[in-house]
């Protein structure tokens, strides 16, 4: 499978070192409006040819594949260009910024027969995945609550100016990091959410919210609280998981730790590859898509993370709770 890249900003690294490991993928091109950049991507690549704009990379024929890995607005027309051009679309998170875009996107990668995914990183991260097979083993009982502190970085100037466009970006630190917390808190949860109120804090003079509030009550009953601040002195990534008989935390400093009556077990101990292993895991599973395989994340579930993240930011809005008489109601 020839991959082009399109976008070669913070993540490109990951991406590229991934394809640079998979057996059957070849990284023939890399794609982006700022020319040194994508050579910085391509180099290591031998024969990767650089682009500044994508049309030219699809037109040239040199791609069955493309990881569409640009600002969140242009994941849209680009995914669209992408399947247009009868080439297969792994898009980063989030699927697009509203859900006539998700739906869009869908449709076009449909109507022109290819493959589509969605990169949620958080399904494929070592420690994460070791919760996963706890909870699906059984021993701890059902899932009860999910508790998600995360902390960011979302003053002016620390990450690229677009992070900072409600346009472009599609919201602030809810959206962009907010959304792994969605995405694993679901997937932990085991269900739909069926109940939102979020609140949002404009921090720094940012036109996009900085830190943010959700509290969801799953179709299963589950809830989930999940809270994102942006410059804490003490920074996390702690999601915890109360099952009826145990409780998880994951935390990718430490690794995965099931606790269960006064005592503790590591079941995965974070190491330096992770974060590599899992963008590698999640290439290996577009390759297994693009090969007629089922996506480990659903489309669904990418759509839904979208809907939610703009669920909060109406509670917020609103100043009250959102309720859904049952989980497509949502839509
Ligand atoms: N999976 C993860 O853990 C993770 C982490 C960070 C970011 N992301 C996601 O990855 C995507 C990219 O984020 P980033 O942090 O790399 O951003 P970035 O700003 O560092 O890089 C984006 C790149 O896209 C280029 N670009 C913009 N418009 C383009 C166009 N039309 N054609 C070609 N190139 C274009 C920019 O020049 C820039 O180099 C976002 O969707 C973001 O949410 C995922």
């Amino acid at each position: 499978m020839r991959i082009g890249l399109i976008g070669a900003g913070a993540v490109a690294p990951y991406h590229c070192a991934a394809a640079a490991e998979l057996d059957g993928v070849e990284l023939t091109a890399v794609c982006d409006i700022d020319e040194g950049a994508a050579r910085r991507a391509a180099t290591g690549s031998s024969g990767a040819v650089v682009f500044t704009d994508h049309r030219r990379m699809l037109e040239a024929g040199v791609v069955d594949a493309v990881i569409v890995n640009t600002p969140h607005a242009t994941h849209l027309p680009i995914g669209v260009d992408v399947a247009a051009a009868g080439a297969h679309v792994m898009v980063e998170k989030p699927m697009a910024t509203t859900l006539e875009d998700c739906d869009r996107l869908v449709a076009a990668c449909e109507s022109a027969g290819v493959a589509l995914t969605v990169g949620h990183i958080q399904h494929y991260l070592p420690e994460k995945v070791a919760a996963q097979h706890v909870l699906a083993a059984g021993e701890l009982g059902a899932v009860r609550m999910v508790r998600d502190n995360r902390s960011t970085d979302y003053r002016p100037g620390t990450r690229s100016p677009w992070f900072f466009s409600p346009d472009i970006a599609g919201g602030g630190a809810l959206m962009n990091i907010g959304g792994h917390c969605l995405d694993r808190s679901l997937w932990f949860g085991g269900g739909r959410a069926v109940e939102m109120l979020a609140t949002t804090v404009n921090r720094f003079g940012s036109p996009v919210e900085t830190d943010g509030a959700m509290m969801l009550r799953l179709d299963n009953g589950v809830a989930a609280s999940i809270v994102v601040v942006s410059d804490p002195a003490t920074r996390s990534d702690l999601v915890t998981v109360v099952c009826d008989d145990g409780v998880i935390e994951i935390d990718p400093r430490h690794g995965t730790t099931v606790h269960t009556d006064g005592r503790s077990q590591l079941v995965h101990r974070t190491r330096p590859s992770d974060i590599q292993s899992a963008f590698t895991a999640q290439l290996a599973d577009f390759q297994r898509v693009v090969g007629g395989a089922a996506p480990t994340v659903p489309l669904a579930h990418a759509r839904h993370v979208v809907e939610l993240v703009l669920a909060a930011y109406r509670s917020a809005a609103e100043g009250s709770a959102l309720l859904f008489a049952d989980a497509d109601a949502l839509t």
